[in-house]
């Protein structure tokens, strides 16, 4: 049977190479849609938990991955030879920074070479992570190129940027439109079909470059308005207005205005590092991408603003830095999730402790904290231990914290996200 036929009514068999925060609700979806779905990652210990129904991705319950596992429909292993047997593949590896700041493709690289031994005949391949434009052609394509099979006819190569938006209640992989760019028409048209069935809205784009950088845009464009927002915080605090005040009321505009907010700095996977895949990319053609540095500069010294605020509050209750209790509420990288990679709680904790703070934590979301190599638990939140502290500070505003409770028996508070409603000589804000 073709290609198309089998995306079209079902059988095709779906691979799907890298279990995380995306690739594990795509594999679902692609099992909830009906398809036969082989989940592939190479760490052990993920595969053995999905086998035992056990999902460790929270927006992805238990009951549905131990469901798919049952009915044979999610079969997740660490075994690259099972896309021998597979018609389409999603490729959903990390794509982080090296310490210097440049792009680690390392994991895109390694997958495609794994699928390079198993490519056969009528295969599919898509990837989704996220990456600077061109990496589909210069890598994948030019590695599947030299297996003799002819893109477009033999096989199908397409991007597809992933868009999932981990704790968001409202959208997730289904109703989150889905953007298509193929090497060939065919090729675009038959990831379009395959996505058609499992998301609620396909667009199709011209290129794999294309694609890839509508993902880029759409993150280059969170990264400078976030930079932006935190330099408009900083210039209120200046001149001594309320910046929250001011963007409430700029956002009744009904047209040309869409409300972001300061933080304490970048966090996750996306935001603090995709932009920089694109400004990569440019210095290849002595290109400086200007705003995505000037934001990059802004939001990676939020912490440090950040801990000035706190030094600056302590002082005026006559207190230093050195020597203070301090809580940080929140350390994941937002708000009702449990992802702390790239987290600025981590630096604001590490710039305290470098001051001579005792810092603890809380994040119901985050029971163990391994930082620095010491490993830290979450401290429960109660009106005796709030007043032992000399200082809370809200880095990650969580829904299930007490905020209320937080002002009225903190001595201190430094909110960073707006998240204390009330107001009091104790509070600070960003
Ligand atoms: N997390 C997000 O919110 C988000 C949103 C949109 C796009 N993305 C992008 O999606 C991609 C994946 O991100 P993530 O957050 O799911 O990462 P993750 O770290 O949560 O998951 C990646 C998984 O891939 C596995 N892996 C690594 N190398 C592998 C290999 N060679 N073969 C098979 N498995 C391998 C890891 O063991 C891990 O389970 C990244 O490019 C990221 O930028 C992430």
């Amino acid at each position: 049977m073709a290609l198309r036929d089998k995306i079209a009514d079902r059988t095709a068999k779906i691979g799907v190479v890298g279990l995380g925060y995306v690739g594990l609700p795509l594999a679902v979806e692609f099992g909830r849609s009906g398809y036969t779905v082989y989940g592939i990652d190479v760490d052990a210990g993920r595969v053995e938990k999905l086998r035992h129904g056990t999902s460790y991705v929270p927006d992805v319950p238990d009951h549905e991955v131990g469901g798919l596992v049952q009915q044979n429909r999610l079969m997740p292993t660490t075994d690259y030879t099972v896309l021998r047997e597979i018609d389409a593949v999603s490729i959903c590896v990390p794509t982080p920074l090296r310490k210097t700041r440049d792009p680690d493709i390392q994991y895109i690289a390694d997958a495609t070479e794994k699928i390079r031994e198993c490519i056969h005949a009528q295969m599919l391949v898509i990837l989704e992570s996220t990456t600077y434009p061109g990496t589909t052609d210069e890598i994948l394509l030019t590695e599947f190129g030299s297996s003799g099979l002819r893109v477009g006819k033999d096989f199908f190569l397409a991007f597809s940027p992933e868009r999932i938006d981990p704790g968001n209640p409202t959208f997730h992989t289904r109703n989150t439109p889905k953007i298509i760019g193929g090497v060939t028409p065919e090729c675009t048209a038959l990831a379009r079909l395959l996505y058609e069935n499992v998301v609620e809205r396909v667009i199709s784009v011209s290129s794999t470059r294309s694609a890839e950088m509508v993902k880029l845009l759409e993150n280059t464009f969170r990264a400078v308005n976030i930079g932006l927002v935190n330099e408009i915080a900083i210039i209120c605090d200046k001149l001594g207005i309320d910046v929250w005040e001011v963007i409430d009321a700029a956002a009744s505009k009904p047209f040309g205005f869409m409300p972001f907010y300061p933080g304490p700095g970048l966090g996750g996977h996306c935001i603090p590092i995709d932009p920089l895949y694109l400004s990569w990319k440019l210095k290849l053609f002595n290109y400086n991408a200007r705003f995505i540095e000037l934001a990059s500069e802004v939001n990676a010294h939020m912490p440090e603003y950040v801990v000035t605020k706190i030094a600056r509050a302590l002082n005026r209750v006559r207190k230093a830095v050195n020597g203070s209790r301090i809580l940080v509420l929140g350390v994941a990288y937002k708000r009702n999730i449990d992802d702390v990679r790239e987290s600025p709680a981590l630096d604001i904790i590490r710039l305290l402790e470098q001051e001579g703070a005792e810092v603890e934590y809380s994040d119901p979301f985050v029971p163990q904290l391994r930082l620095d190599h010491t490993n830290r638990s979450s401290r429960p939140i109660t009106k005796e231990r709030l007043r032992e502290y000399d200082c809370v500070v809200v880095v990650t505003d969580h829904g299930d914290f007490d905020y209320d409770l937080v002002a009225a028996e903190s001595k201190l508070v430094v909110d960073c996200r707006n998240a204390v409603r009330t107001k009091g000589p104790n509070i600070v804000k960003l």
